[in-house]
Parts: C-alpha cells; sequence; structure tokens
C-alpha cells in the first residue's frame, strides 16, 4: 500500500472531533431535517452535567454549529460550568437565573428569565442555570460553534472549564451588562434608498422573543416580513429573528450551512430543496427548529391564524455564502414571478386546510421590485 492511498483511506474513517466528543457522551443525538417540538424532544441522562439533554445534529449543521437541549428539574442548580466559547440559550419553556463570575469571585452578574428569553453566556467566564420554579421543568435550546473551535484543538478540556479568565467580558463593576438590550443606528444602512435607516439591538439579554416588538421591514425578501438583528456585545455571534403575517409567504433564498432556526411563535411549514430536487417539507410551529442544509434554498410560509416568528441563529461569518457579484447574489434568491407554480397552489392548500386565504397580493407575482405597505400591525 502506498502512503498516498494509505493516507486516503484513513482520511474517509476520521470523525470531526466534535462528532466524536459527543457520541462519547451517551446522550441522545437527533438526526433529520428538523424537530417538531423542543418541548417533547426525548433526552437523557448526562451524568457531568447533572441533567437530561440531548444534542441536534440536524442535517445542515454540518459540522459548522452545535445545538443541544438541556433540562433543569424543578428547583435544582446545574453544576457550574465556564466554556471558552460563546453560547447563545434560548429559553424553550420555563422560568429561572442565570448567575455568571470571574475566577476570583468578582464581575458577579445575575438576571432572571423565563419563556421565550434569549441569552449569551460569555466565553471564559463561570456561568450556572438554575431552575426557579418548585412545579415546571426548564428546557434549553443552546447554540454555538464549538465544533469549528474542536477542529483546531480536538480535546475538549481546551473549551471546558479551562482556567483561563476573561473578566472584561463581564463588563465593568457595576455596568449593566445583562440588563436590556440596547437599539444602535447604524447611517450606512441595508436600504438607503428607501429612507429607512438600518439598525440593530445589541445586547446579552432578550427577556421575550414572543413578544418582541421593535421590528424593521426587510425589504426584498418578500412576505411582508420584518426583521429584528441582533448583536451580542464583544462576540462576534450574531441572529435575527423574522415576523411575517399569516397567510403570506417568504421569498425562497439559500446560503451556507449552519443557521439553526427556532420558532417562537405561529404555524407554518417551509419549503427546503437543493437545486433540480426534490422539495423536503418542514412542518413548525412553536418550539420547532430546522437547518436549511448548504445552499438549499428555503422559503417560508406563514399558515396559522397569528403571525409567524422565526429566530434563526448566524453561522460564522465565513459560512453565510459568497457571492463575487451582483448576479450571483440574484441566483440565491428566487423571486415570486419566477417561482414555480406549485408552490403557491400547496400554500393555497395548506391555508384551505385551515380554512384560510392566501393574503399575497396579486402584484408581487407579476412585479419583482413589488413591496408591501407594511401597514399591517404586526
Ligand atoms: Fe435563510
Amino acid at each position: 500500500m502506498t502512503t498516498e492511498t494509505f493516507g486516503r483511506a484513513e482520511s474517509l474513517k476520521i470523525v470531526s472531533a466534535h462528532d466524536e466528543w459527543v457520541q462519547s457522551l451517551g446522550v441522545p443525538i437527533h438526526e433529520g431535517y428538523f424537530i417538531q417540538d423542543l418541548r417533547k424532544l426525548e433526552l437523557g441522562p448526562w451524568a457531568e452535567r447533572e441533567c437530561n439533554a440531548a444534542f441536534l445534529r440536524l442535517a445542515g449543521q454540518e459540522g459548522v454549529s452545535e445545538a443541544r437541549v438541556t433540562e433543569i428539574p424543578p428547583g435544582k442548580t446545574l453544576p457550574k460550568l465556564k466554556m471558552g466559547f460563546d453560547e447563545i440559550v434560548y429559553v424553550v419553556e420555563g422560568g429561572g437565573m442565570t448567575r455568571l463570575w470571574a475566577n476570583d469571585g468578582s464581575h458577579e452578574r445575575t438576571f432572571e428569565w423565563s419563556d421565550h428569553a434569549m441569552f449569551r453566556l460569555p466565553r471564559d467566564c463561570w456561568t450556572q442555570l438554575s431552575n426557579m420554579r418548585g412545579d415546571k421543568a426548564v428546557r434549553l435550546l443552546h447554540f454555538n460553534f464549538l465544533p469549528v473551535g474542536m477542529a483546531a484543538n480536538p480535546d475538549p478540556d481546551f473549551f471546558i472549564n479551562n482556567p483561563y479568565d476573561n473578566p472584561g467580558l463581564l463588563g465593568e463593576p457595576g455596568e449593566e451588562t445583562f440588563s436590556k438590550a440596547k437599539e444602535v443606528h447604524v447611517a450606512e444602512g441595508f436600504y438607503p434608498s428607501k429612507g429607512v435607516m438600518y439598525y440593530y439591538w445589541s445586547g446579552n439579554f432578550f427577556p421575550d422573543m414572543k413578544e418582541w416588538k421593535d421590528l424593521t421591514p426587510l425589504f426584498g425578501r418578500g412576505g411582508g416580513g420584518r426583521t429584528v438583528y441582533v448583536v451580542y456585545p464583544k462576540s462576534k455571534m450574531t441572529c435575527h429573528m423574522s415576523v411575517f403575517p399569516s397567510g403570506s409567504y417568504k421569498k425562497a433564498h439559500r446560503h451556507g450551512p449552519g443557521v439553526i432556526i427556532v420558532i417562537p411563535d405561529g404555524e407554518g411549514y417551509s419549503l427546503m430543496w437543493e437545486e433540480g430536487k426534490e422539495k423536503v417539507v418542514v412542518p413548525w410551529q412553536e418550539g420547532s427548529v430546522f437547518v436549511p442544509p448548504n445552499k438549499w434554498f428555503h422559503q417560508h410560509f406563514s399558515t396559522g391564524t397569528v403571525p409567524a416568528r422565526y429566530l434563526a441563529f448566524h453561522s460564522p461569518k465565513q459560512f453565510a455564502g459568497q457571492a463575487e457579484t451582483i448576479e450571483d447574489r440574484a441566483k440565491d434568491q428566487i423571486e415570486y414571478p419566477d417561482e414555480e407554480l406549485a408552490v403557491r397552489e400547496l400554500f393555497q392548500e395548506e391555508l384551505a386546510k385551515k380554512g384560510l386565504a392566501t393574503k399575497m397580493p396579486e402584484g408581487a407575482y407579476l412585479d419583482p421590485e413589488y413591496e408591501w405597505a407594511y401597514t399591517e400591525e404586526l
């Protein structure tokens, strides 16, 4: 056997360091295209973390992002934990408290949260999560880029409970770094031609994504959708939440892997497909999670009685998908006049099953530049 053929054969057997670590834990791993309801997902014991948990390994994660679910029993506090990476936590259900501190006990921060909250656990500080209620378990969805980190250093001890300390991430003493997020306006926006200032929210704690009202029209993506963009201070992680009315749907688009989508409210479905291939239907409701695979088109349809909300945790910038020219970017979105007729027919059928009718304006199917009036209260 030559060195070259041996190298190839061996490299085919290599499992990513993160996959290897997750498999070694014996915690349930859920695969497929989507999770229907995180509130009912089967979990199993994770002895070291003293809780029940499960990992998601959905088709589109593709070794980029980690998603896992943790349950905290009523009244219980989990063991303290330090992570060498930022982590976003979404509260699927339940109420509790987060405590953060530096190695020497300084910079202590505590904040309470309840259903549909979202917060960041900063890297390199001690974190501890408690269930504040005596009658109901907490379920949390955790999101991070650990698989990318472990590709560079496969030793989990480098990332978990490493003594390295960075108290500056918790803010200066007395600074309210975990109170309400701040609105940040950016003069150079996505849509200056429409006279709309682009802005995002910066913060570590968002109390309720199901009730969040500060949204701005997402021109160009259709469906009457509005969005909030979120950045986390001193972190490279970002997310956004889109809200769009019942009876409407967004344009199909595609990008890179690793974007995890969770539904805080609404009902509907998404289509996901590789160009020229059969479409996968992903039904969703509150508590659903799905991940569009790398460069697969995906399109979101709202068929409930209330506006649909989806919260998308972004992958690292370098996985977003690159485009050299405007023409390339145009290839990554399908305008309504160019979409297959079957797409809107399925939407009408799905609405009819619920006694609802489409609210898609006729003009949207005629003019690729069509824009919603954004007068409807969401
Ligand atoms: Fe997307």
